[in-house]
């Protein structure tokens, strides 16, 4: 029998709400297709913090190397500030296991239509260079305290990670359009994006039949916004698709639906998937969430595991439950998160 095994972290706020969710639909979808989910569990985030003084222990790398894919909820509470939270856990994995592409597929979704009237069927998909660029840890303060007090942030980027992630973006627009849009911001006083720029075209010069559109990030997001439909894949530095892809994921409908898959492609490591949301601490222990991106971050999962079978089923079912009405409070409706995750489990169990 085929057997997974996940190391899986719903870490704080509503991660705590929708990873179960999401994980009582995965095992039901894994019985239908007669696979086994090896699940791991493991309790770091905002409490293991307060409890133990980091986000999970020295070992904790280790402990996640020895698995097929992790699955995480979000991680960040108002009471530890960010950079603690964050730098002690999400970044570490990303960077540790070379998780250098984040993917981020975004679709209008059956009964969900676009926030943009008349935009059409937005079905586009963001590829997110994950490991470097302006999310560098490369500065910090000086002087601190004293009124010149400064916070200084070096972006790094390399050619070798420019190249692979419009690498990335150029085969899957071979499986796509052939269309790839890069976002930049070549004319400003930018030092790093002209050099995006000129490793983007060196690396697509690789594939002639893909055309690549450069856009300047402030007219994209506003492009985004009039005409979501007319774009398909589109490959952006770290903290521009950040952005990029909460606003692309709230076009479409609500940030709460978008998932995301931080891969690493030659699979030497493991990868990790999660919604693109975080702990959304304004409406947390409500049992109000909307689990379909960590729903969906789960399909990607079983795509990346090798189980596309199941992963359709998986996307089918919540899709079902969308276009029957079933809707959490951020599409509008008033299910809750258990309510929705009944629908779908009741799906998966039809
Ligand atoms: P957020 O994504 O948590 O929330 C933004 C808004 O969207 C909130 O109003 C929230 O209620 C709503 N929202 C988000 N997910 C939803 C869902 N599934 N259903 C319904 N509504 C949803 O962003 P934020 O408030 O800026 O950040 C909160 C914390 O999460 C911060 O500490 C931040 O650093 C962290 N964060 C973590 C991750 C991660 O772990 N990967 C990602 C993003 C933010
Ligand atoms: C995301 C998040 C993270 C990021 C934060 C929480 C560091 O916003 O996964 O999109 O910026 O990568
Ligand atoms: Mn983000």
């Amino acid at each position: 029998k085929r057997r997974y095994d996940i190391a899986v972290i719903a870490g704080d706020g509503i991660g705590l709400e929708v990873v179960p969710a999401a994980l009582r639909c995965l095992e039901l979808v894994a019985l239908r297709h007669e696979f086994t989910l090896d699940l791991t569990e493991y309790p770091w985030g905002s409490a293991y913090f307060q409890a133990h003084g980091a986000m999970m222990p020295t070992t904790g790398l280790d402990e996640l190397a020895k698995h097929d894919a992790i699955f995480l909820g979000a991680v960040g509470v108002p009471e530890i500030p960010d950079v603690e939270t964050l730098w002690g856990l999400l970044i570490p994995i990303r960077r540790t296991f070379d998780q250098y592409i984040n993917l981020r597929p975004v679709r209008t979704l059956p009964g969900i239509p676009a926030r943009v009237v008349g935009a059409g069927d937005v079905d586009l998909v963001i590829v997110r260079e994950n490991v470097e660029g302006e999310y560098s840890a490369v500065g910090g303060r000086i002087y601190v305290g004293e009124p010149h007090e400064a916070a200084m942030q070096e972006a790094v980027f390399t050619r070798r990670g420019v190249a692979r992630a419009a690498r990335f973006a150029a085969e899957l627009a071979t499986t796509r359009s052939n269309r790839l849009t890069s976002a930049t911001k070549s004319n400003g006083i930018v030092h790093t994006m002209p050099f995006w720029d000129e490793v983007v075209a060196d690396t697509l010069a690789g594939y002639p039949g893909v055309s690549v559109d450069k856009v300047l990030i402030d007219a994209l997001a506003a492009k985004l916004v009039l005409d979501p439909a007319g774009f398909d894949v589109i490959v952006a530095s770290n903290l521009f698709g950040d952005i990029l892809s909460d606003l692309a994921g709230a076009i479409a409908g609500s940030i709460g639906v978008a998932p995301s898959g931080n891969l690493n492609p030659e699979k030497k490591h493991p990868s990790m998937f999660e919604p693109v949301h975080g702990s959304a601490p304004d409406i947390a222990g409500q049992g109000v969430a909307n689990p379909v991106g960590q729903l969906w971050a789960g399909a990607m999962m079983l795509e990346h595991l090798g189980e596309p079978a199941a992963a359709a089923d998986l996307t089918a079912a919540f899709e079902a439950c969308l276009a029957d009405g079933l809707r959490t409070r951020d599409l509008g409706g008033t299910a809750s998160t258990a309510e929705f995750t009944d629908g779908v489990a009741a799906r998966l169990t039809a």
